[in-house]
């Protein structure tokens, strides 16, 4: 007799970002080089202030408090005054990375049945935390064409319902890397205060903005204190996504001791991973400086490239480190798949993540795929004329299916 498993669990959508891995894992045993543009893993070596910390492990690994230990809270809280923001240990929780922190925020924030208001395209494990959690995402669309930012009041206060709980913005954005503005943020801090809603800010991205732009936080707004609960995370600031470090921080206690009480269930973080963290302290502001400058650059290189495509059409991303490209094809998941499967310039091809997972509203996106600028400056570059010519032999390959070459697949 086969045992049946939860609806949750048949439910629980799989992640697009990952979901072509196998694919890519058969195109590298067919000894083709994959240039991964479709996940979030930096190449930037992890700092060695945080490194050489674990050349002091205890003798025995033990557990810590539940909201982390006192060195690195005090390291965090010291990272926030940095930013001139005032943050005390009492409201800040760590985690086991920003992952966790999300999913306590939506646990904390919201019951079964609920409904969490965000811009799409969004970060797509959010689904799967709101499956966890039992909620809905009501999404708000925002588009290619405006540098994906968020439509006027109005039109936003369109997606709440009685249902509604919370609104996620993830600021600066994934996939989008759009920063939003202070006035932008401001709206949404506002809608979320007049209709009683917690705003759950992920800035995992803070310190990644470009042209001039000066790293903000959700934390900085007057008034909103107990609205704002804020999603961290060492995983991309620090290139140290294995080290599986993040924290929730909010000034509302209620939400910080019902999130405490769910960190006490899984009893502390991980303890390696805050002996390192606890290093962010001996790095000086050139550190995110320099981190920012070299993203900065693979960004200018990579939106020069995929402007020169035929076709393409992307908008100059403000932070973070992705693109979302409209690219000149119907299913942008085939052409993913043609990509692993199909095609390779000089021994080598490239993986990217089709867009359409990272909306709630069936057939957006189908046409865009989310690139992340995580190589070096050298792969990326070879990644794109991978890409640019993959797109012309898919183009191709699909005009002759669809009828011969005069037959144009997309306008
Ligand atoms: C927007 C966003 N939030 C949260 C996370 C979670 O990161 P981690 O659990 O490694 O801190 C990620 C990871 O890619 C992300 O892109």
């Amino acid at each position: 007799m086969s045992l049946e498993i939860s609806k949750r669990g048949k439910n629980m959508p799989a992640s697009p970002i990952r979901k072509l891995t196998p694919l890519a894992d058969d195109a590298k045993r067919r000894g083709v080089k994959v240039y991964h543009l479709n996940i979030g893993q930096p190449d930037i070596e992890t700092p060695l202030a945080m490194r050489q910390r674990l050349a002091a492990v205890p003798n025995v690994l033990a557990y810590s408090p539940s909201a982390g230990t006192h060195e690195f809270v005090a390291a965090l809280i010291g990272y926030y005054e940095s930013l001139g923001l005032e943050v005390t240990a009492d409201q800040v929780i760590a985690t086991t990375g920003g992952s966790e922190a999300i999913l306590f925020a939506l646990l904390a924030c919201a019951d079964e049945g609920g409904e969490v208001v965000l811009p799409e395209p969004f970060y797509t494990n959010y689904s799967s935390f709101a499956a966890i959690a039992g909620l809905t995402l009501a999404p708000v669309t925002t588009r290619g064409d405006d540098g994906f930012h968020l439509p006027a009041r109005a039109l936003f206060e369109k997606a709440l319902s009685s249902r509604t709980r919370a609104v996620i913005l993830c600021n600066p954005n994934n996939p989008t890397g759009t920063v939003y503005r202070p006035d932008e943020v401001q709206m949404v801090a506002e809608v979320c205060r007049d209709r009683g809603l917690f705003l759950i800010v992920d800035e995992v991205y803070r310190e990644l903005v470009y042209d001039g732009r000066k790293p903000a936080s959700a934390l900085s707004l007057r008034g909103f204190d107990e609205n704002v609960v804020v999603v961290d995370s060492l995983s991309k600031r620090y290139s140290a996504c294995g080290i599986r470090l993040g924290a929730l921080v909010s000034r509302n206690r209620a939400l910080i001791d019902a999130a405490l009480r769910m960190a006490q269930g899984r009893l502390s973080p991980p303890g390696l991973a805050q002996i390192a963290g606890a290093g962010m302290t001996d790095l000086g502001p050139e550190y995110a400086a320099g981190v920012t400058r070299e993203y900065e650059g693979r960004r200018n290189l990579l939106y020069d490239a995929l402007c020169a495509i035929p076709d393409v059409f992307v908008r100059k991303p403000e932070g973070a480190f992705y693109f979302v490209a409209r690219l000149p094809v119907e299913d942008g998941e085939a052409f993913a798949r043609f990509l692993l499967e199909e095609y390779a310039l000089d021994g080598a091809t490239v993986m990217v993540a089709p867009a359409e997972g990272f909306y709630a509203t069936p057939g957006l996106g189908r046409n865009e795929v989310r690139i992340a600028y995580v190589l070096n400056q050298q792969d990326l570059r070879a990644a794109v004329r991978v890409l640019a010519g993959g797109l012309a032999a898919y183009r191709a390959k699909e005009s002759e299916r669809l009828g011969g070459p005069s037959r144009r697949l997309v306008s």
